[in-house]
């Protein structure tokens, strides 16, 4: 009903509304004042995250984008080599897995039956399981040895958007925490980057208040057969994020690549007035990686791309080369995933609503996958 979509059209505009607070609610009370992370779910002993010799993050579509993302984050805080695969594919290819294995099973439902099967068979192989999961007492944390809750509250829209971002919280805090027992982040260090997320709602909220252009946009679009999406670095599987949101909302065909990757194929796509969005990175951080990405965009642009930038406030380096500028607000690298999927998500629920398409229950979909 209207009442249950608090006054919004779709749930999906309902649940990108709510992010701030999804983030707010799952950084709650997981960092004391002092800046020690207290996971109190996490029931793997401390002695056991320090041996850990592995992080293996499974998970599929959205949550296995966030898992993407989390590998940055969890080698840079913690210098353990992390892996991360598609749930499932993951059983099927015999990966090593030992004790010292830590898998982190990454499921807003806790009822994905790729993922689950991926756990029982960690499980099985004597690794360790943690669970970031949206669902309390879902059968994937139910299974697993730990779990770190996400406080997203309950997400009806097929296509996942705040348990997304919650996803990233869980996984850096889960990073920082293991860098914690590990001795490779101190409290000063952690307590920074806790603010930082602490900050991550208003950004967002930023971000929702400017999206009437990125709507005109899209409606623009609706008559459009193909998407192209671009990033490096984090902003590489928010590409994949946003190709995603556009496949199963507007039901159009789209992809995300790595921006790298261009000159070694996915160039040939480009043709006069293909919409091409290009997640930035900031110019602040690693610049090398900015540079690389604006000469991508001149080089699509020649070609007769119709370019969409998503790049920072104050980056001016790109207005020159964007037919569309998406403005976001300034974050740390690492966490720029948190505002940079934003404009995504209004962008393909937008272009679904005007294809006429239902937003809140696509086509072919299911909001859990049951099924293998
Ligand atoms: C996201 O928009 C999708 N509907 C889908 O990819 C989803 O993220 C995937 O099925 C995993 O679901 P889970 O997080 O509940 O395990």
């Amino acid at each position: 009903s209207a009442a249950e979509k608090g006054g919004y059209d779709y749930f999906m505009l309902k649940e990108i509304a709510e992010q701030p607070k999804a983030v707010a609610d799952t950084l709650l009370g997981r960092v004391d004042e002092s800046g020690v992370l207290s996971l109190d779910e996490v029931r793997i002993e401390d002695t056991v995250l320090r041996e850990a010799t592995k992080v293996v993050i499974v998970a599929c579509g959205t949550a296995f984008h966030a898992g993407m993302i989390a590998k940055y984050a969890i080698e840079h805080w913690t210098r353990i080599p992390c892996e991360v695969e598609l749930a499932s594919e993951f059983r099927y290819r015999d990966p090593i897995l030992d004790p010292r294995t830590l898998v982190v099973a990454i499921s807003q439902s806790g009822e994905t039956m790729d993922t689950l099967m991926a756990v029982r068979h960690a499980r099985e192989q004597g690794a360790k399981v943690l669970a970031v999961c949206n669902t309390n007492g879902s059968t994937i944390p139910r299974e697993s040895d730990a779990v770190l809750y996400t406080h997203a509250g309950p997400e009806v829209a097929v296509a996942s958007t705040k348990a997304f971002l919650t996803q990233l919280v869980a996984c850096y805090l889960l990073a920082l925490y293991l860098g914690q027992v590990r001795g490779t982040q101190w409290g000063d260090e952690i307590r920074a980057v806790v603010r930082e997320l602490a900050a991550i709602g208003t950004q967002v909220d930023q971000v929702l208040g400017t999206m009437e252009p990125v709507r005109e946009l899209a409606r623009s679009l609706a008559g459009k057969n193909t998407v192209l999406f671009l990033g490096r670095h984090v902003g590489y599987p928010v590409a994949l994020e946003g190709a995603l949101k556009l496949k199963e909302l507007a039901y159009m065909h789209a992809e995300g690549f790595a921006a790298g990757e261009l000159k070694h194929g996915p160039i040939a796509l480009i043709e006069e007035g293909v919409p091409v969005v290009v997640v930035v990175p900031s110019p602040r951080g690693r610049s090398v990686l900015h540079d690389k990405i604006v000469s991508n965009i001149q080089e699509i642009r020649a070609r007769g791309a119709l370019t969409i930038v998503v790049a920072e406030d104050g980056d001016e380096t790109v207005v020159p080369y964007a037919d569309h500028l998406v403005r976001i607000p300034r974050t740390p690298t690492l966490l720029q995933p948190m505002v940079s999927t934003v404009p995504l998500q209004v962008f393909a629920c937008e272009l679904a609503t005007a294809r006429g398409n239902e937003v809140d229950q696509p086509r072919n979909l299911a909001k859990s996958v049951t099924v293998e």
